[in-house]
Order: C-alpha cells, then structure tokens, then sequence
C-alpha cells in the first residue's frame, strides 16, 4: 500500500500520510505523492479542498531522517523542496487535521494550510537546531508573523514544544477537539468550505496569502543553508545519535 493516500470524496481530496510504523516520516516518494495531489486538486475545479491528515498517533514525524543521511552523503537535491513550493503555490484551499506529533516540516508545512484543526494529542515541535539545522518552508519568516518573535524564537531556536490549546491560543490553529472527533470535525469543516461559491474562496484565499510575496524567496534561502547544514558535523552527530537511540554529543563543537 502506498505511504500516501489518496481519496476523492465528493468535492474534497483527502490526503493522508500513512506510514504510521514509522510515524509518517516524509520520504521522497511521499512528498512527490503529496506534491502529485496538489496538482491534481489544482487542475481539477470539482476538487475544491484538500484535507491533510496522518494516519495512525502521528500527524507526521517530519522528514525520514534516514533520507537526511543519506542525501547528507550524496549532496542530492532537496526532497522537500518541490513539495514546499508546490505548498505554497497550492491555490485549493487546504484543511489539516492534525493528532498526536507534528515534528519539523510536520509543523512548518501547516503555516501554509488555510485552516488547522488540531486534537487534544496534537504537539508541534520544530527541533531544527538540536538536529544541528536551520528552520525550511519560510518558518523562520511565518512564525515570527503568526506568534510573535519571542514565541518562534522558542519555538524554533530552542525547539520547544507547543501544545494544541497553546496552539490555538497563540493563533497556529483554529479549534482543539478531542481525538475521537478530529476527523469528523475537519471533514465538516471542508464540507463548510466546499459548499461555497469556488471562485469566491479561491479569490479570497489568494488575497489572503497576497502579502505573502517574500515566501518563495525565504523558502529557497532557507534551503540553500539547510543543505549545508545537513552535510555538517553537527547534524550528522545528531541524525547518527537518533538511529543509535542515544543522546547526541554536541560538546566537541566550537
Ligand atoms: N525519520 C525516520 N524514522 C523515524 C522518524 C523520522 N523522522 N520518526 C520516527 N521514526 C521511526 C523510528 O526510528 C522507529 O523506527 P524503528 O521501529 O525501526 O526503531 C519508529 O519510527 C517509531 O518511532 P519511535 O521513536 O519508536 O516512536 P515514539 O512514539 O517513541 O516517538 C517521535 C515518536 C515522533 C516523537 C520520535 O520518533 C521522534 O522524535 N522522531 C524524530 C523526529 C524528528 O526529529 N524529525 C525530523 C525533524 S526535522
């Protein structure tokens, strides 16, 4: 079965990451099943939301670190790259439903969905400096926006965790609702969304994001750095203390 699923109902497309045994870490070939879905949605005026979800007790534990050392000792292009673009450029409206962990590109990748239901499980955590890397998807620039600067600077300097009422309050997500009901409260939700005039909320949603001119560029300066820094002895301590299962050792490091 495929680590990405995908599921026409109606006027919605459901895409669900589901590789719960590895709590939905990103692959290479997951990102090209999402970034294929966006332009499914996109190129078809019946689909008229997508609603991303993570099967199983994680919304997604962020990129597979495996495929971080590996594109480490390769120097291959960014997996995530096209999918961050192809994100950003997403004209659909998007509805995520997020449980239990949101890890790195897990959090980041919601700064760019339009409305973010989250279960009482849900914790956003952007761990970037503790795996010796820097923040992608334009966090470093949305979240200063969305939260304030002490508060990202939590987030995405010490890696803090964030949970769903914190969340809500700070303004990440629109509504907390127990686990048991998230996916019956988003898919109501994109059925509220679905059920309004098309262009009137493709217009609307593109106004809304029209301030957003300085993305794309943040995206790809933020990639530019994270590609170095994945090649770096910081990071390989890091992702080679997390397949050991052990604590990393930054103290070498000047
Ligand atoms: N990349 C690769 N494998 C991952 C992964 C990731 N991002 N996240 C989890 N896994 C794997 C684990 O290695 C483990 O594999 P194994 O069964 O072969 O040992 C399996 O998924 C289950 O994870 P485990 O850590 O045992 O589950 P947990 O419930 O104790 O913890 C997390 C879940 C998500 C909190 C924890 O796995 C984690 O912190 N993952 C790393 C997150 C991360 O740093 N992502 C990168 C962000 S930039």
């Amino acid at each position: 079965m495929s680590d990405v699923l995908v599921t026409r109902v109606g006027p919605v497309l459901e895409v669900l990451f589901n590789r719960p045994e590895k709590k939905n870490a990103l692959t290479k070939a997951m990102y090209a099943a999402a970034v294929d879905a966006f332009h499914h949605a996109d190129q078809n005026p019946a689909i008229r939301v997508v609603l991303l979800s993570g099967a199983g007790d994680t919304f997604t534990s962020g990129n597979d670190i495996k495929d971080f050392q590996s594109r480490a000792a390769t120097n291959e292009a960014s997996h995530a790259s096209p999918f961050l673009d192809a994100l950003s450029a997403l004209a659909t409206p998007l509805v995520a439903a997020v449980n239990g962990a949101a890890i790195g590109v897990g959090t980041t990748m919601l700064a760019h969905a339009d409305l973010v239901i989250a279960a009482l499980s849900a914790r956003f955590v952007m761990p970037f400096t503790s795996l010796g890397l820097v923040p992608e998807a334009a966090s470093s620039l949305l979240f200063p926006r969305l939260v304030g600067h002490q508060r990202a600077s939590a987030l995405l300097l010490l890696g803090d965790p964030m949970d769903a009422e914190t969340a809500r309050e700070w303004g990440f997500v629109n509504q907390v609702v127990a686990d048991r009901d998230l996916m019956t409260t988003a898919r109501h939700v994109a059925a509220r969304l679905a059920a309004l005039p098309p262009t009137a909320v493709r217009l609307t949603k593109d106004l809304i994001k029209n301030g957003r001119t300085d993305v794309p560029g943040r995206i790809e300066q933020e990639l530019a750095m994270f590609r170095d820094r994945l090649r770096s002895p910081e990071a390989t301590e890091a992702f080679q203390a997390f397949v050991e299962k052990r604590k990393p050792d930054f103290s070498k490091f000047a």
